[in-house]
């Protein structure tokens, strides 16, 4: 007899690589040690930022009888984030129309499943982060993959265009864009926005954009990141402070919507009982009460530049093909003869461990992550000249 539902299934046949790799993997087996080179995940490698420890030690002592009851919306909260996004983007928002989340991962699967059917379609931009297509799945929906420009590696409106059907509801946009550190630039955005407003033309509800920004914070070299948000009104933005605070464990980010979103008011309570329907997918309440003060907070982003330059250095002197993201903590690297997962292995033995692309739709391609410390960066680069001098036809296209 099956004992797992088929929504537990679908996802375990999603992530069975993925899994494998997390449990028994020779990363699995040296993960915190010393002396490894860890590039896997966006964890912390470098200890928390002291202003976080601050903020939440703050939070603890309670400050009222209710200081620990349920929490849905904290208007103190909601108003600094307002706040917030409205310096960032340019857009005004209403504090009632911002939802506090635990995080960004919560605030995608709660927008789908309080704005769009079971049965319908939801674009996806690939490569993808690992999760959407479970979390499309699990709202009910089919998900509908549309590659990036494959030399730009940036997204492609008419691609999308073409994706559109009259079943399609939404549509995934993540810039600045894990894996790929591509930032969408606005020209880009209007383009997308006008195809998402021809094609919503004539429907009862527009085809909504679901925005996940989790890295808008994450940008090198003084440059920005445009919201959707700004260029199309039925834009859902999806945050979470576990990238530019380093720490994704805590779960604490937020939806939301401009005052040009299409049945907005309505929406408001939708996502508040798609939270509940979730199972609580609000922050704890000592985040809801440190989130003023940890809004103003950031990891130091000039530290993680100068280690993107050093690392990005280090594989293309040892004559990899390396991006330079534009933001994220994300360096895509080409793998010796296009096989990721032997080249994943190849670094793995000498402790350097990196995320094989055949894991996100992007198969010959291994992922780094810049949260890895100096230190683990320092002593991979010669493992790289070393793995580089044994692969025999290094791919070496620019
Ligand atoms: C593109 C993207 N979206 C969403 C998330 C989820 O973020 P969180 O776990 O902080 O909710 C991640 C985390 O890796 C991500 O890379």
């Amino acid at each position: 007899m099956n004992t797992m539902s088929h929504l537990a299934s679908t996802a375990l046949a999603e992530f069975h690589g993925l899994l494998d790799f997390m449990s028994t993997s020779r990363w699995s087996q040296r993960a915190g040690q010393p002396g490894i080179s860890d590039f896997v995940l966006g964890n912390p490698h470098d200890g928390v930022l002291p202003g976080v420890t601050q903020a939440l030690s703050r939070a603890v002592p309670p400050q009222s009888p209710d200081w620990h009851a349920y929490k849905i919306a904290v208007p103190a909260s909601q108003a600094v984030v307002a706040q917030s996004i409205g310096d960032q983007t340019g857009v005004v928002f209403e504090p009632e129309d911002i939802v506090l989340t635990n995080g960004a991962f919560a605030g995608l699967s709660v927008t789908m499943r309080a704005a769009i059917e079971p049965g319908s379609e939801v674009i996806y931009i690939s490569p993808p982060w690992f999760f959407y297509r479970a979390l499309i799945q699990a709202a009910g929906a089919m998900p509908v993959r549309v590659d990036v420009n494959p030399e730009t590696l940036e997204i492609d409106p008419a691609a999308i265009e073409a994706a559109i059907t009259p079943r399609t509801q939404a549509v995934i946009l993540n810039s600045p864009h894990n894996p790929t550190g591509t930032i969408a630039s606005p020209s880009r955005l209007k383009d997308v926005a006008s195809v998402l407003t021809r094609a919503s033309a004539g429907r009862d509800k527009p085809i909504y954009l679901l925005s996940d920004e989790a890295y808008r914070r994450i940008v090198f070299d003084g440059g920005s990141a445009p919201s959707p948000a700004a260029f199309y009104p039925h834009t859902f933005l999806i945050y979470t402070y576990g990238k530019t605070l380093l720490i994704p464990g805590e779960r604490l980010g937020y939806i939301a919507m401009p005052p040009g979103m299409h049945g907005r008011e309505d929406l408001r309570d939708a996502l508040v009982m798609s939270q509940m329907m979730t199972g609580w997918a609000m922050p704890n309440t000592l985040l809801h009460h440190s989130l003023a003060e940890l809004e103003s907070l950031s990891i130091d982003i000039d530290q993680l530049q100068r280690r993107r330059d050093l690392l990005v250095g280090g594989l293309r002197n040892a004559g990899f093909t390396a991006t330079m993201p534009a933001a994220t903590f994300y360096v895509l690297c080409r793998a010796p003869n296009d096989d990721d997962l032997a080249f994943t292995e190849q670094l793995a033995a000498e402790d350097v461990f990196v995320m094989p692309g055949s894991f996100f739709e992007m198969p010959g391609w291994v992922r780094f992550s810049l949260t890895a410390n100096d230190a683990m960066v320092e002593r991979a680069l010669p493992v790289f000249r070393r793995v580089a001098g044994r692969s025999a036809d290094l791919v070496l296209t620019p």
